[in-house]
């Protein structure tokens, strides 16, 4: 029997992840989870339940980490005074899978990434506010590319297509919501473009998307990422400075 952490086990693709893996040692984590069994409350947004969860899942000899939470969040900040979609979406994931990987590093991580991040930037004071969703998801791709510097073929990505769910919703209006229902990827579908890239050798400046127009929804397949992920030095140091913050401030 396998071992899988799902993170953002609650949500629309997530949800549909758990089910698929239900007969694994499967082992869920989102905000509105209780710490019970196989669930575990995690919080992003909160330092001290990111270590928590953290030393939880160390106890195991995890197989696949899916990376599969995402919000969208307007003008707020963590406790600690960061910002939010900042924390939730890219530094905090990051942080798990480097602290999972010194621990393990033949564990697999797969990361739902976003086509959205085709058409970000590094910048975390857009004009437009709700680009903050694919700059944080693109910097959230980026810290994940930097790891593979020391962890090559650990790291997986994967676009699941557009597929409605609370998250998608919120970043659309009304009439864009109604061509995802009626043109979007299923949860099952979306679901399996992460499956298939927990499966492969290595994807090396490439990650798996659906295969229909725009990669809205289809069979999976793997492409080259037509841009480049690499971070800039103002968001490391940033990571950096966080991350020193943080362990100091929470007494790692
Ligand atoms: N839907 C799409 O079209 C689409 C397209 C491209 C990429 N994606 C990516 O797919 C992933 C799943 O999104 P979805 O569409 O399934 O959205 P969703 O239904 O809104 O699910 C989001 C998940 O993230 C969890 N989450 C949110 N804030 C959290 C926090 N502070 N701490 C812990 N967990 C938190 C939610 O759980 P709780 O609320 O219980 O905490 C939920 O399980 C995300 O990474 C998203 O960026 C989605």
């Amino acid at each position: 029997m396998k071992t899988i952490v799902i993170i953002g086990s609650t949500g629309t693709i997530g949800s549909a992840l758990a089910s698929y893996f239900k007969n694994e040692n499967c082992i869920e984590a989102s905000r509105s989870l209780k710490t019970k069994e196989n669930k575990v409350h995690l919080d992003l947004s909160d330092f001290r339940s990111v270590c928590d969860f953290i030393k939880r899942i160390s106890i195991e000899k995890i197989d696949i980490l899916f990376l599969n939470s995402g919000v969208f969040e307007e003008k707020k900040y963590t406790q600690d005074g960061y910002e939010y979609n900042f924390m939730v979406n890219a530094f905090s994931p990051y942080y798990i899978a480097k602290r999972v990987l010194e621990l393990q590093p033949d564990c697999r991580i797969v990361l739902t990434s976003s086509i959205s991040i085709l058409h970000a930037k590094q910048e975390l004071n857009p004009k437009n506010w709700k680009r903050i969703y694919r700059n944080t998801k693109l910097i959230e791709h980026g810290l994940l590319k930097n790891l593979e510097g020391l962890y090559p073929n650990s790291i997986f990505y994967a676009h699941p297509g557009i597929v409605p769910s609370r998250l998608s919703f919120g970043l659309h209006a009304v009439p864009t919501r109604r061509f995802i229902q009626l043109f979007g990827n299923t949860l099952e579908a979306g679901a399996n473009c992460l499956i298939y890239a927990s499966s492969l050798p290595s994807c090396k400046n490439t990650w798996v998307v659906p295969r229909g127009i725009f990669n809205l929804r289809g069979r999976p397949k793997v492409k080259k990422i037509k841009r480049s992920v690499l971070l800039k030095d103002e968001i490391k140091k940033t990571i950096i400075k966080m991350e020193k913050e943080l362990e100091e401030k929470y007494g790692i």
